[in-house]
């Protein structure tokens, strides 16, 4: 049984994105998992300031709902970052809160090529939804979270669910007329298996 953190990006509160989410999130349930899901809609984080009164192992300054996350995040096994494509990448919502990371980095006095700092050891996986379905419709989002979020901050890459073709936001969400949401359900429960 592992601690799964879904972290949701924004998106319509019953759009794509929340769907795809909550298959996801039903399927690693049935498999026996814990999972919670955080809105970033509720529960507002800012982008970094860089004003570095947080380093290291201090608590971020910024008066919102980071801090509450911090515990959340330390005792999750997987976090699952959820978002609709939005000019062609990841939301600002999530963005936002992988600037966070800032304030849990550790010092590194050895660190590996390329990195700075210390992050504690995830898995990560990354559920998307999008309008179009284009071969490069999410060439910029997979390759910001496989270059920040896997090579960078070094979580263990579970995989992507990267869900184009769902209708845009002019219309109702057509996801439920895709095989999506079943592939989410099978990506959360086989996630571990
Ligand atoms: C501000 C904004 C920007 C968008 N940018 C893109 C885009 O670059 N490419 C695309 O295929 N769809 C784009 N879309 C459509 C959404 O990604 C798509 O409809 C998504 O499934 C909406 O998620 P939701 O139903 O969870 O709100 C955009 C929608 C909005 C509101």
């Amino acid at each position: 049984m592992k601690n799964i953190l879904i972290i949701k990006g924004g998106g319509r509160p019953k759009g794509n994105t929340a769907q795809l989410t909550a298959s996801f999130e039903k399927g690693a349930t049935d498999a026996g998992h814990s999972v919670e899901t955080i809105s970033l809609l509720k529960n507002e984080v800012k982008g970094c300031l860089g004003c570095n009164a947080c380093r290291y192992g201090k608590p971020c300054i910024q008066k919102d709902s980071f801090n509450e996350l911090v515990p959340k995040i330390k005792n999750a096994d997987l976090i699952v970052f959820a978002s609709p494509l939005y000019f062609w990448t990841i939301s600002s919502r999530i963005k936002a809160f992988i600037e966070r990371f800032y304030c849990i980095a550790e010092e590194d006095n050895n660190p590996p090529l390329g990195r700075y700092e210390k992050y504690p050891v995830k898995d990560s996986a990354l559920l998307m939804t999008a309008a179009d379905n284009f071969f490069w419709t999410f060439e910029q989002a997979a390759s910001y979270y496989q270059f920040a979020i896997v090579n960078y901050i070094g979580f263990h890459d579970k995989g992507m669910l990267l869900a184009g073709g769902c209708g845009d936001t002019n219309g109702k969400p057509q996801i439920d007329k895709t095989d999506h949401l079943q592939r989410a359900y099978e990506f959360g429960k086989n996630i571990y298996s």
